[in-house]
């Protein structure tokens, strides 16, 4: 297995209760995120956060992304003691929202001016960033111009310019043919590892897909009574740390064995949820 060990912790979400109207949505969630680091290599961080329609993956996110305060708990970045705040952890929503009336460069220059005083730095980082995720050739076009993968990809450097190295997901995947899910993965791994503290939180239906570009997975539940019945209000039932497994870093891992048994055991916890 390849030799890793834990930096600090980089995300914290502590013991995070939310209710409507009285009624458990999200019961005692805890979980946390930390700097996974190998000698030699710039790792990120992936997690991939799976469970049933219905759930509560979408509160836990807005949450996550400081959009909405939980009823009790909250969640911490890099170790800072108050609340998230929304705009700290960058969200890739899944129509991929942009300025209609800009430009892919105007769009990007904004995000990148958040963050960034000097705008000759803001101005070479996007360019930098639009090589990268080869979208030089389309910076004077608009959004409308773009191809679906040409805009998912632009939104995500939108949202890496403008956050602390945090960034959400809602379900990169859906509707993507095989070559733009592997394209996806791909990219989001990229991502991850442009910066020791890029840390993406993928929140997907997609178990395979998830497996294939996380480190970590969890999978949120309900308790359930003797009777089999659920109790109210869901929690992070399990965290799958796929490092561990030996299922992380391995180019072709989704062809081995192991990936594809570990698929089946994920399923198999999921069905019982
Ligand atoms: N404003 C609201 N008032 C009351 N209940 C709400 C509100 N918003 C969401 N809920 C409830 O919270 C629960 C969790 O919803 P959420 O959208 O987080 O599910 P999800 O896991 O994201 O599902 P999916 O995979 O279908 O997107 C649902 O039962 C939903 O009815
Ligand atoms: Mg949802």
């Amino acid at each position: 297995m390849a030799s890793h060990t834990y930096g600090k912790t980089l995300l914290k979400i502590d013991n995070v209760s939310l209710e409507y109207d009285g009624r458990p949505i999200l019961k005692n969630v805890s979980a946390e995120i930390k700097d996974v680091i190998r000698p030699g290599c710039t790792t990120g961080q992936v997690v991939g956060f799976l469970g049933p329609s219905g759930i509560g993956k979408t509160q836990l996110f807005r949450i996550v992304a400081g959009l909405n305060p939980p009823t009790s708990g909250r969640v911490t970045i890099n170790g800072v003691d108050r609340p998230v705040q929304a705009g700290q952890v960058g969200v890739v929503a899944q129509d991929y929202p942009l300025f209609e009336h800009r430009t892919v460069l105007s769009n990007l220059l904004l995000a990148a001016g958040q963050k960034e005083n000097d705008s000759k730095v803001a101005h070479d980082k996007v360019m930098q960033y639009l090589t990268e995720f080869e979208l030089s050739d389309k910076a004077r076009l608009y959004p409308v111009q773009l191809s679906g993968g040409q805009r998912q990809r632009c939104a995500i450097i939108q949202q890496i310019l403008c956050s602390d190295h945090f960034l959400l997901m809602d379900e990169p995947f859906s509707g993507l043919d095989l070559l733009m899910l592997e394209r996806t993965c791909a990219l989001i791994q990229k991502v991850a590892n442009m910066d020791e503290l890029n840390t993406i939180i993928v929140v997907t239906h997609d178990i395979t897909a998830a497996a294939s570009v996380a480190d970590h997975l969890w999978l949120m539940g309900r308790d359930h009574d003797l009777n089999g019945n659920c109790l109210p209000g869901s929690h992070i039932v399990e965290t799958y740390d796929l490092i561990e497994r030996d299922l992380c870093w391995e180019p072709n891992i989704i062809t081995q064995p192991r990936f594809m048994e570990f698929v089946r055991e994920v399923k198999d916890r999921f069905r019982g949820l």
